[in-house]
Order: structure tokens, then sequence, then C-alpha cells
């Protein structure tokens, strides 16, 4: 039943973050997110330590969602949980935690697909964030995801184009290995190429048609580069480390905002909203800033913690079937593999 205040609890289990978030409608009542610090050791992450670590931090993470946000959950009106996609193992363990819950309270079960997650992130209540205007254009980038997304409605919406291999944080991150720096490495390289000729040195753009992404190969001309190179000094790699990231970093921001332009060209929509962990990149931000006054374009960027993955994004998208009425039954079950609008 629709009241004037609807209370959502929404969770959210996809890869190695555990979140749960508590909704008002539209605001965010809380929004608590148990980053798994495990994988760090590993260099990326392990998907039977992400579901282990999911089983003990679910039940914790739902308690003190709903404690900041003052709620019980007699008073819930709905569980909207990541259905897809992400990691199977992971995905059981929010999927049957929201499954069970629901059914013990007798409230409606909402499934959320992740990636419609990033993009109506936009729409949460927030003072920090401007909704975009329909239709806009959507460009996730994150450590799982790159795509461009064609919205025309909150639930119309259209992949235009998406990576063939490696995402974007991928490309960052494995970059940064090469290099010796810690996992993840997205925010390291940022910081030193701020401090960095991004031309110092040149890594060549993938040749892929349409408005699909590759960003495998660019990792394999970074290894042997580096090979090349400190095959002549060892210590390459330390002394030129603020070029070296500078340079990584510009060639991949090239090639998004290649695709970007080409997406705007072949649309015509000149509105542009950018979520996922690498939304927090300070290059694509000026990039972006310098495209509004360049190309005429309007972009939007949630704000930080609502472009990682987290419950709140999960939230928004609950709240939205909830007013639809856009239930789901206790026989739904996880799924690894899952676009936008399939
Ligand atoms: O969305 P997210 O938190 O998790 C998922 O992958 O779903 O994104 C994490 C990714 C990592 O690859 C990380 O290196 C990258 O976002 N990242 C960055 C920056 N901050 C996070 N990459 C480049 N520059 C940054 N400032
Ligand atoms: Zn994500």
């Amino acid at each position: 039943m629709v009241n004037s205040k609807n209370y959502i609890l929404a969770i959210e289990s996809s890869c190695d973050d555990t979140s749960a978030a508590i909704l008002c409608n539209t605001k965010v009542l809380s929004n608590v997110v148990a980053t798994q610090e495990i994988h760090k050791q590993y260099g990326g992450v392990v998907p039977e330590l992400a579901s282990r670590a999911h089983q003990q931090n679910i039940v914790p993470v739902v308690h003190q969602a709903l404690a900041k946000a003052n709620i019980d959950k007699k008073q819930l009106s709905a569980i909207a949980f990541t259905r897809g996609p992400g990691l199977m193992g992971s995905l059981l363990v929010g999927t049957s935690f929201a499954k069970s819950l629901a059914l013990g309270l007798a409230i409606p079960l909402i499934e959320v697909n992740h990636m419609e997650a990033h993009i109506l992130a936009h729409f949460i209540d927030d003072e920090n964030q401007t909704a975009p205007e329909f239709p806009f254009l959507a460009m996730t980038i994150s450590g799982g995801h790159t795509q461009i997304v064609k919205v025309t409605d909150h639930f119309t919406m259209e992949v235009l184009g998406e990576t063939l291999d490696d995402a974007v944080g991928e490309a960052f991150d494995k970059s940064a290995k090469l290099m010796g720096l810690p996992y993840p490495g997205g925010p390291l390289v940022d910081k030193y190429a701020r401090q960095g000729n991004p031309l110092a040195f040149d890594f060549p753009k993938p040749k892929v048609d349409g408005l699909n992404f590759s960003f495998s190969g660019l990792k394999t001309s970074i290894l042997y580069f580096l090979q090349r190179e400190t095959k002549n000094n060892p210590d390459f790699v330390s002394e030129n480390i603020k070029d070296i990231c500078a340079s990584v970093q510009y060639t991949i921001l090239e090639i998004l905002m290649d695709k970007l332009k080409l997406a705007v060209e072949q649309t015509g929509i000149t509105q542009i909203a950018i979520g996922g962990g690498v939304a927090a990149n300070s290059g694509i931000r000026s990039r972006l800033k310098e495209a509004e006054e360049t190309l005429g374009w309007t972009t939007y960027i949630p704000k930080f913690e609502y472009c990682t993955d987290n419950a709140a994004m999960i939230g928004i998208v609950g709240y939205l079937k909830f007013m639809k009425g856009d239930f789901t039954n206790q026989s739904v079950a996880a799924k690894a593999r899952y676009t936008i609008g399939s």
C-alpha cells in the first residue's frame, strides 16, 4: 500500500561491498557500506572470500542501517535487493536474506538490476546532486563495468556500448599493479597523474568500432613499455611515476571522451550523467567541465557515496518500482549475467 511516507530497506551485495540503506521515498535516511578489506592482500576481489564476508556482514549492516535511520523493521514498506549482475556467491547472500526478511515481515520484495541502479542513483533526493533531464546518456565507469546507456525514462534504457574485455577501473588498477602500486590503484594513479605530464609517453588507443570499449590492449602495451624501459634503467618506474601515471590516465580518458563524443553525435543528446567509482577521477571531472564549456554538454555526477557500490542506489530503484507496484515473488533467483532491459 502506498503511503505518504514509504520506507524501503535496500540491500546490495553484488561484489565486495556489503551495503544496506533505508530510504523514505526518494530521501536516504541511512546508507551503510562494509567494504571488504581482505581482498587487498590478493590484489583483486576473490569471489569465495567475498561471499563469506557478505555472510558475516549482512546482519550487522542491516541492523546498523535501521538504527541509523531510527526505523523499526515493522515500519518497512518493502525490501529491494540486487538481483544481478555480479558474483553469483555474493548475490546469493543478499538475495536469500532479502527474500527471507520480506517473507517474515509479509511485505513486498523488489528486485533491482545493479546497472540500472548506478544510473538511477542520480534521482536520489540530495542537496548535493541534481537529477538529469530525460533523455540523457549515462556512462557507468567502475571496477566491474564500462557502459554507455541511452535513458529515455526511469525504466526505458538501451545499452549503446560496453566494454568487450576489462572495465575501465580494471585498466586503472592493472596499470597501477604493473607499476608496483597497491590495490586498488586507480586513486593513486589519479594522485600521481595530477603532478605529471600527460604527453610524456605515448600509449596506443584501441580501434574498436561503434560505442564499445576495449582496455586489455592498453594493459599489454604498458607491460611491454615498462619491461623495455626497466631493462635499461631499473629505477625507471620510481623516477618517472608521475609522468607514467599522467600518460596512462590521459590515454584512458581519451578513450572515454572519444566514445562519449560519438554517442552524443549519434543520438543528439547532450545531457550526460556519469556514475561508478571511476567518476571520482579528477581528470574525468575536469574533462567533463571542459566539455560543458566547449561542446555545450550538461554533465551530472552523483555524490561520491552514490557513485561507488552502495545500497542507497538500490533503494531509489526500489522506491520507483514500489510506486509502480512492480514486485517480485519468492521464486526469484540471483542472476550473475543480467543486462539492462533484459
Ligand atoms: O564502483 P566501484 O567502487 O566498485 C565497482 O567496481 O563496482 O569502483 C571501484 C573502481 C576501482 O577500480 C578503483 O580503482 C576506481 O574505481 N577508482 C578510481 C578512482 N577512484 C576509484 N579510478 C581512477 N581514479 C580515481 N580517483
Ligand atoms: Zn557497481
